[in-house]
């Protein structure tokens, strides 16, 4: 199949452009490179042996993007282009909504227009907000409690209401946990700008240097150590998630909805504690206050997606640890 796949220099996009590839599409990417580098490209080559076609457009500009779907014959769209940053999408809402809601509404504005009916769709665990028990199904009420989990809710409801008015659409709704890791190559990773909000980049900048301290959001939650304990799910597997889904899109109409994780929850200790183990480094932490917004525990119930698209988190929580590192020792050393 030719995908087409929006956001494909980002952190889940590169590397599921890289499943792609090896399970033989073809991709074209179209990115607006405004929080991934250009020189992801060629990191992508070094991996597939492949050169992949890129347009730098903006999916806010319909007609750049109109001028893709004219110039490449796509199969399918796979869209991850959005902003993600959950404490900049509170300041920053009019963007938020604008970014995210208007890209799709672009993306399947130019499906639509070049007959083209079959989407993946980045969502995310924080449509689910708290939860009322874990391991949370697909069927948990939706409840998102920040502008981010917002855009990406109302983005669900724009699908579920495209497919139920026009039956030609297939569309396939992945709900991420927690993606960290890197490609076991170490070329492609999570780069994030400025100061890290996840725990793994932090981890990993603080057992670079480059930052003095971890601080551990709260240690008095219900659980088993009181620190946070969340889905923790190798990007890799994650990326191959977005493979499996495909036949499903081949052979459906309408929509569905895919948790994505492992299934089990680790908590903020443990992590840095295996982190720490395989990768024989020290990590610096404190214990500070809790972070407002947090749930004590999230993990996923991914049984639908295991039994329906015969697809598995294979990958360890020490292949995570140990990936991210060598991820952050490639880009230090790179100056990326
Ligand atoms: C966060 C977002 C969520 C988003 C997800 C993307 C919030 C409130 N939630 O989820 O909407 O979908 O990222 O991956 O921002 N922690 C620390 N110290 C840190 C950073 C994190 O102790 O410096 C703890 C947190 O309290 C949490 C765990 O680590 O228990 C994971 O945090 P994080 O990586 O930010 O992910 P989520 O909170 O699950």
């Amino acid at each position: 199949m030719r995908v087409l796949v929006t956001g494909g220099t980002g952190y889940i996009g590169s590397h599921t452009v890289v499943s792609l590839i090896e399970n033989g599409h073809d991709v074209v990417i179209v990115d607006n490179l405004s929080n991934s580098k250009i020189s992801v490209l060629d990191r992508l080559y070094q991996i597939t042996n492949h050169n992949i076609d890129f347009e730098k457009i903006d999916l806010l500009d319909i007609d750049l993007l109109d001028e893709v779907f004219v110039k490449y014959s796509i199969d399918c769209v796979i869209h991850f282009a959005a902003f993600k940053a959950v404490g900049e999408s509170q300041e920053k809402p009019i963007e938020y909504y604008k970014n995210n809601i208007g890209g799709l509404l672009n993306v399947l504005q130019c499906m639509r227009k070049h007959n083209v009916f079959k989407l993946v769709f980045s969502s995310s665990a924080c449509v689910y907000g708290t939860p009322d028990c874990c391991p949370i199904p697909e069927t948990a009420p939706i409840r998102p409690q920040n502008v981010y989990g917002r855009t990406k809710a109302i983005c669900e409801d724009i699908l579920k209401d495209t497919s139920n008015a026009d039956n030609r659409f297939s569309f396939a709704i992945l709900r991420y946990f927690n993606p960290i890791g890197a490609h076991e190559s170490g070329l492609i990773g999570e780069a994030p700008n400025g100061i890290p909000n996840n725990l793994m980049p932090y981890i990993t900048q603080v057992a670079a240097g480059i930052r003095e301290k971890l601080t551990v959001f709260g240690n008095d939650y219900p659980t088993e150590d009181g620190t946070g304990v969340r889905d923790y799910i190798h990007v890799c597997d994650l990326a191959d998630g977005h493979v499996a889904v495909l036949n499903w899109l081949d052979n459906n109409k309408g929509y569905c909805i895919y948790n994505l994780g492992c299934g089990r929850g680790y908590s903020v200790l443990e992590l840095i504690n295996t982190f720490e183990k395989v990768n024989d480094i020290k990590v610096n932490y404190v214990i500070g206050p809790r972070r407002s917004g947090d749930a004590a525990t999230c993990f996923s119930d991914p049984s639908k997606a295991n039994n329906e698209l015969n697809w598995k988190a294979v990958k360890t929580v020490e292949d995570m640890c140990r990936d991210s590192w060598k991820w952050e020792c490639y880009a230090r050393s790179s100056n990326l």
